[in-house]
């Protein structure tokens, strides 16, 4: 395990937990982003993206549930909401990965997906959880939590076991996909 690096006192360049959390929003909507901007001629590509998109998604929630969540259980009902968010999330992460990305079934679980998304990321936590969570918690707490979450991310993004794992996932979900037909 690597070791963090000494901590600065809350609010001295240091991001707290919330804005860590909306600053990988951003990155996971970019990739939503980039793969709606890649025509099916790019399957290749749309691909890639796909992974890149599973991947970071899946750390999303590991951190969140693992170490956001939890610390700040007693802070805000609307926790309570947001692990099921979170399977319903996955559940559609793996409908785009089965589905084949030359055809306009993969552009509407795109769609889906992307609805889903900003209905927790956007409405329930940037705009309910987030903003509850900064009233009513700590600031020092709040600047731990959020070294703690880059740490986190930054072990699972640089974690060659993890990266394998991920992989693996990704070639099953695609093995259970019903082949699909290329759009005109
Ligand atoms: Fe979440
Ligand atoms: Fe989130």
């Amino acid at each position: 395990m690597l070791t963090e690096a000494p901590r600065a006192p809350a609010g001295q360049g240091r991001k707290t937990a919330t804005r860590v959390l909306v600053e990988h929003h951003e990155v996971l909507r970019a990739l939503i982003r980039h793969l709606r901007e890649t025509p099916r001629s790019q399957p290749g590509r749309r691909r890639a993206l796909t992974g890149e998109l599973f991947d970071e998604l899946w750390m999303h929630e590991r951190i969140e549930e693992g170490i956001f969540y939890p610390a700040l259980r007693d802070v805000t009902p609307a926790l309570a909401a947001a692990w099921s968010e979170h399977r319903q999330l996955s559940d559609q992460l793996a409908a785009l990965v089965r589905a084949d990305p030359r055809t306009g079934r993969f552009d509407r679980e795109l769609d889906v997906l992307h609805d889903v998304l900003e209905s927790h990321a956007h409405l329930d936590e940037e705009r309910q959880m987030f903003p509850e969570i900064e009233r009513f918690a700590d600031e020092e707490l709040l600047a731990e939590l959020g070294d703690r979450l880059q740490a986190r991310l930054g072990r699972l993004r640089s974690s060659r076991r993890v990266r394998a794992v991920l992989r693996l996932q990704r070639a099953l979900l695609r093995r259970t996909a019903r082949p699909g037909r290329p759009a005109a």
